[in-house]
Parts: C-alpha cells; structure tokens; sequence
C-alpha cells in the first residue's frame, strides 16, 4: 500500500534504541546505584527513641542507639554515608550556641559510636550553628547582623571537635564568607589533615527547608533583632553565575567537594558547576523536595517509587556525582526488587 503522502524514510531512528529493556539498559546514559547516595540522619538525646517528623513521612529522628541499628541496616543495602543532624535539646540552646563547642553534645557522641559500630561507614558532620542556636540562625547575630568572621571561628572548632570524634567529613553550610579556609586551616593544625571537607557551596535561601527545620525546631526565632530570614547569607534563587563565583573560592580555600542545594529546582546550577571543575559535585535533595513526593502519594497522586527514582536520576544526569536524599533507603530497597 502506498502513502499519497510520501515521506522521506528516516534514517536517524532513535527508536531504534527504545525497542527493548535490554537495549535500553545498554545505552543508559545515567546509572544510579546507593553507593552514590548520602542518608540524612536526624538524631536525639535517650534511648530507644523514635520520633516522628509530620511532614518527612518514614524517617524519624532516632536517639543513637536506634540510630546505629537503623545505619547498619542501611549498610547492608549498599548506602555508605549518613549526614547527621542533632536535634538539641531546647533547654541546651543559647544565643551564642555554646553546645556546638561542647566535646560530649549530642552530635559527638553519635559520631563516636557510629564510627565504633560501624567503621566501614562515611560519617558526616554539619557544621552551622542553628541545631544550637536559641535564635536560630547559622552564625552569631548581633544587633539584628548575622556577623560573618566571628562565626568562622566558632565554625573551626566546631569542625575540629568533630573531627576528634571521629567525622570522616565536615560539611559547612553556612554560607558565611572564607569559612572553608578558616575550617582547613583549623583541621590541618589540630593534626586532621586527612578530613575532608564538602562545603555547601551553592546554597539557597529556600522555602524548601520547611520540613528540617521542624524536625530539628531550628527556625529562625521571631524576636527583636533577629532577622527573620537567611537572605543575608544564603543565595538568591534568582542567580546562577554568582554560584561559580562561590565555587570559585571554594577551590581555592581548600574544599574537597562542592554541594548544590537543593537539588531539583537548581538542576542548571549543577550542571554549571560541572562544568568549572573537576571536583566531585554532589546536591542535596533537601526535605521540602522528599516531602512533596511523600504527600503526593499518600494521596494517590503520583507513585512514589517512579517519582523518586525519577527525580533522583535527573540530579545525577545534572551533573551530581553524590547525592543526599532522605529517599536513600527507599531507593536501595528499590534497587534491589525488581
Ligand atoms: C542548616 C541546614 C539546613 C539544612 C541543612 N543544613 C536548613 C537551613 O539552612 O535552614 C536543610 C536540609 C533540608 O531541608 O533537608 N545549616
């Protein structure tokens, strides 16, 4: 039968490559397995606690003896790293967050024996003053101004005392100016030489954080002069090139990784830090970005395993070479069924 329309054939057909499972699997261009991922691991004070977050459906923050269990699970399904969150108690919480320089917090002690029960794994820190900060802010505020250097040097001990308990990394986010120089300057001359640092590099002032910030109560605190957001410290949504100028100094201060965050609504931010350098990039799905997917499907809206997968695959397409997700057990369960 002939077509009274007559088209060329086509040569090019990518179809040609979409026709099988096999073949697709074959030229898959991105492959995401766990060992890629990081898990976000919220932790509190006692034992045998759990307690839920309302808005992070199936994740909970742990007291360490759950949270050791939880993490060796999450071993023995292929995901290696965990990021920890102390969720301090609120009694502990000043202005000057003094509990972040206390040697036996919360966090210390977590760091210490999930490196005992676990040595195998990749612990990291972050380092930021909010979990202790009674105002809730990164830094120290005074007079209504989240002060910059005088935060850094609180952020040097800070990394160094988790370095002696043991974080295999530190990760800044901040956002203060030249924190990575003061923070490698402070680890190499308390002898920790051999911890790297992931700095938060291109961090926004997202409305995305909501759900963190209830599960570590760490909002900023509506009080005479505080300020009553992160703008003046984290990124404007609305830039791009200003990232490669914080990526910038970065390298240059010493940084060993380079973070995005959040992930999804700044997939081009990755993907231009890609580009300027050969540092390993990793982007953190952050909490809102979990949440949605969550709520989507208990709703019956979206199903969530095609959904995380999805939006999982697409930050490492963008460029992420590691990626933190509170979806890392979830996927590592995925990746094993078929
Ligand atoms: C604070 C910090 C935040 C997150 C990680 N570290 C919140 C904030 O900047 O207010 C957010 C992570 C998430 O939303 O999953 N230093």
């Amino acid at each position: 039968m002939t077509s009274e329309f007559l088209q060329p054939r086509p040569v090019r057909r990518p179809r040609r490559l979409r026709r099988s499972e096999t073949i697709r699997r074959l030229v898959r261009e991105t492959r995401l397995t766990p060992d890629r991922l990081v898990l976000p691991q919220f932790v509190v004070d006692g034992s045998g606690q759990e307690i839920a977050i309302g808005a992070m459906p199936g994740r909970a923050r742990l007291s360490i003896d759950r949270t050791l269990a939880e993490c060796e699970r999450v071993m023995e399904l292929g995901v290696g790293a965990f990021a920890l969150f102390p969720a301090i108690d609120p009694r502990l919480k000043t202005p000057d967050a003094r509990e972040a320089l206390n040697e036996r917090n919360l966090l210390c002690r977590a760091v210490a024996a999930l490196k005992k029960a676990l040595p195998e794994s990749c612990v990291i820190t972050d380092i930021a003053l909010d979990p202790y900060s009674s105002v809730g802010h990164d830094g120290l505020v005074r007079d209504g101004v989240v002060l910059n250097d005088e935060t850094n040097e609180l952020l040097a001990r800070m990394a160094v005392i988790h370095a002696r308990a043991g974080a295999d990394i530190v990760a800044p986010s901040d956002m203060m100016d030249g924190r990575v120089a003061a923070i490698r300057t402070a680890l190499d001359a308390a002898g920790f030489t051999q911890v790297a640092i992931l700095s938060y590099t291109a961090k926004y002032a997202s409305a995305f954080y909501g759900p963190f910030r209830e599960a570590l109560d760490s909002a900023p605190v509506d009080a005479p002069d505080v300020p009553r957001d992160k703008q003046s410290y984290q990124m404007d949504p609305a830039n791009a090139r200003e990232a490669r100028i914080e990526a910038r100094l970065d390298v240059d201060e010493g940084a060993d990784i380079l973070m995005v965050k959040p992930a999804l609504p700044y997939l081009d931010v990755i993907a231009r830090l890609r580009q300027a350098t050969d540092l390993p990039i990793a982007a953190y799905h952050v909490s809102g970005e979990y949440a949605m997917v969550k709520a989507a499907h208990a709703k019956g809206w979206l199903n969530e395993r095609a959904c995380m997968t999805e939006a999982l695959t697409s930050i490492a397409r963008a460029g992420a070479d590691v990626i933190f997700t509170y979806a890392a057990l979830d996927f590592a369960r995925w990746f094993r069924e078929p």
